[in-house]
C-alpha cells in the first residue's frame, strides 16, 4: 500500500477505481480556472498518476511532477510518453523537500487533491513560497468541507474523510502566514474549489 510510505500524506491516496475520471472529465478547465497559463514553469506538486500533469504539461513550458510514490510516477510517465509530451521530469520525493526536489524557481505551483492531508500546511506553504519566482502562484484544489456521504461519485461516497476536509477559509489561513498572498477562490464543481495565492513581487 502506498499509504505506509514514510511521510505519506494522511487520505491522499490514489483511487484505484475509475471514478477519478468521472470526478474530472475536464481537467483542462479545472486548471484554466485556477490560472495556469502558456509557457509557464510549472510545478505539479502529489502528481499522483498524471491525470492533471498531462494536461499542465500541453499548456506549460516546462513541468516537474512531484509525487511521494515512484510507482504512480511511472505511471505517469507512461501517460505522457504515449501522448508524445517530453518537457515534463518526474521526480520522486516528500513535497516537504520541494525547494531541494525542484530548484529552479517556477511560476505556478499546482496541487490537487493532496493538502487536506498535509501535517505541517505552513512548512509546506513555505517551501512552496521558496520555490515559486516573484508573482508567482500557489493553487490548491480541495474537497469543499462537505459530509463524504455527499459527495457521491457513481453511486458512491468518494474523497477523503469528512474530519480531513477544508474549508477555503482555513485553507487560506493555513497559507498565508508563509507569505503567499491570498488572490482568489474558485468553483470547481461538482464537489471542489480552488484556492490561488501570490507570492509578492517586492
Ligand atoms: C489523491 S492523489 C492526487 C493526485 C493528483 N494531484 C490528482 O489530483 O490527480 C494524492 C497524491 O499525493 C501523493 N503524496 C502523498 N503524500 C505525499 C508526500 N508527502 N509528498 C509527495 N506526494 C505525496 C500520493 O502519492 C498521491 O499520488
Amino acid at each position: 500500500m502506498s499509504s505506509s510510505l514514510p511521510g505519506f500524506f494522511q487520505g491522499t491516496e490514489m483511487p484505484d477505481a475509475g471514478w477519478w475520471e468521472a470526478l474530472w472529465p475536464d481537467p483542462v478547465g479545472v486548471l484554466a480556472a485556477v490560472g495556469v497559463k502558456g509557457g509557464m514553469d510549472v510545478i505539479d506538486l502529489c502528481s499522483g498518476d498524471g491525470w492533471f500533469t498531462l494536461q499542465i504539461a500541453k499548456i506549460a513550458g516546462r513541468v516537474v511532477a512531484i509525487d511521494i510514490d515512484s510507482n504512480l510516477l511511472e505511471v505517469a510517465r507512461h501517460r505522457l510518453a504515449e501522448n508524445g509530451i517530453t518537457n515534463c521530469e518526474f521526480v520522486a520525493g516528500d513535497a516537504y523537500d520541494l525547494v531541494k526536489l525542484a530548484p529552479r524557481p517556477a511560476d505556478f505551483v499546482f496541487m490537487a487533491n493532496a493538502f487536506h492531508g498535509v501535517p505541517d500546511q505552513l512548512r509546506l506553504a513555505r517551501a512552496v513560497h521558496e520555490v515559486l519566482k516573484p508573482g508567482g502562484y500557489f493553487a490548491v484544489v480541495n474537497w469543499h468541507q462537505r459530509p463524504r456521504e455527499e459527495t457521491t461519485i457513481l453511486g458512491q461516497p468518494r474523497g477523503p474523510k469528512t474530519e480531513l476536509r477544508m474549508s477555503p477559509q482555513q485553507t487560506i489561513q493555513a497559507i498565508e502566514p508563509s507569505g503567499l498572498k491570498y488572490a482568489q477562490v474558485v468553483e470547481v464543481p461538482p464537489y471542489h474549489y480552488g484556492a490561488v495565492f501570490e507570492r509578492r513581487r517586492a
